[in-house]
């Protein structure tokens, strides 16, 4: 038995050394140290031999099984040195070949062009926040005096998902979160998705607004044009010309409607601007007193201005893009002329 395993050991030895790479060695390893392999099998015979032998011959086999395993494992290490040496050899990379060029991303017009307005916020001392895209009735509506006989209630004009749950339909939603974490003075803008059921060439049921607010004392219909002013100035040049429309939103009190320089064409008038050169800048107004008094803000000590712009109808005019799904399917044959 004992010059069996012997035998054994020169064998796997010799053969171990003789191995020229990781393919061969694993045969020798399976063919002595395998389930079925010759050491494997005397190891199992253990049982057969008489007890006073079996605890030299276990000794002796186990050394043996250890002393392969060690000659296997630097063989491992050597050839696969040597393997991982001749691939390198074989990959030089030549560096003098020119190159097929880079595939490089860019950002999205939407949000480049919202990059652009929030980096103008932040300039002018605005406190970027997000809030809930899925809302409840109460901030979506009831705290921004929406009567309940409004048409945007109605479940054909809103995504509703319970009776009291619905997908925002703007950001001003934002207006009365701010209201109940700020404490005045504050300068809140609030980017971000929202959802009408409204779907054609310059509707969709998703689109993205902003919502900007300003609470402090003594802030006035003034204080608002003249910061309006100064982005659209920012935005489309200091040759922007702007008008102002009364307009009706129940959580402003004036309501107002601004119009800048129709981006398509300049000012000279096109379809898009019926030929008036004006296109709508956004809506807003100075904050019902309501509302303040509403989200807990005191209404005789301060006073606020809110607007909320619409980004999609701007980025399709600037891009002359012709219709506002475009935006949103990510077909790279667009995006790519988007850059
Ligand atoms: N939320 C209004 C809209 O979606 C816009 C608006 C914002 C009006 C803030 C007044 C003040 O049309």
């Amino acid at each position: 038995m004992k010059q069996q395993l012997e035998e054994i050991l020169k064998k796997s030895l010799t053969e171990i050394e003789k191995s020229v790479d990781l393919k061969q060695l694993e045969d020798v390893r399976l063919k002595f140290l395998g389930k079925t392999g010759e050491l494997t099998m005397i190891l199992r015979g253990m049982k057969d031999i008489p007890a006073e032998e079996r605890r030299e011959i276990g000794m002796l086999a186990n050394s043996l099984r250890e002393k392969i395993e060690t000659s296997l494992s630097q063989k491992f290490s050597e050839l696969e040195n040597a393997k991982l040496l001749a691939d390198m050899e074989k990959e030089k990379i030549d560096i003098t070949e020119p190159s097929t060029g880079t595939k490089k991303g860019a950002l999205h017009p939407l949000t480049r062009f919202n990059n652009k307005f929030m980096e103008l916020c932040v300039e002018m001392g605005f406190t970027v926040i997000q809030t809930p895209e899925i809302e409840t009735d109460y901030y979506n509506f009831e705290a921004l005096n929406v009567p309940k006989n409004h048409p945007a209630r109605d479940m054909q004009d809103s995504l509703y998902i319970t009776d009291k749950i619905l997908m925002r339909t703007h950001t001003s939603t934002a207006q009365v979160h701010a209201m109940e974490t700020f404490k005045p003075p504050f300068k809140i803008v609030c980017p971000g998705r929202v959802y009408r059921n409204d779907d054609d060439s310059s509707h969709s049921p998703i689109f993205n607004q902003f919502e900007a607010l300003v609470v402090d004392e003594n802030v006035s219909l003034k204080d608002f044009m003249i910061m309006v002013r100064e982005m659209a100035v920012r935005l489309y040049g200091k040759d922007v010309k702007m008008r102002v429309r009364p307009a009706y939103f129940p959580f402003t009190e004036p309501s107002i409607e601004i119009d800048a320089t129709c981006q398509m064409c300049h000012g000279k008038g096109c379809a898009l601007c019926k030929g008036t050169g004006f296109s709508e800048f956004f809506g807003g107004g100075i904050v019902n007193p309501k509302i303040l008094e509403m989200s807990g803000i005191d209404s005789k000590k301060y006073s606020g201005f809110a607007f909320g712009p619409g980004i999609d109808r701007s980025v399709m005019v600037t891009n002359k893009i012709p219709n506002i799904k475009y935006l949103f399917r990510n077909d790279m044959r667009f995006l790519k002329q988007m850059r």
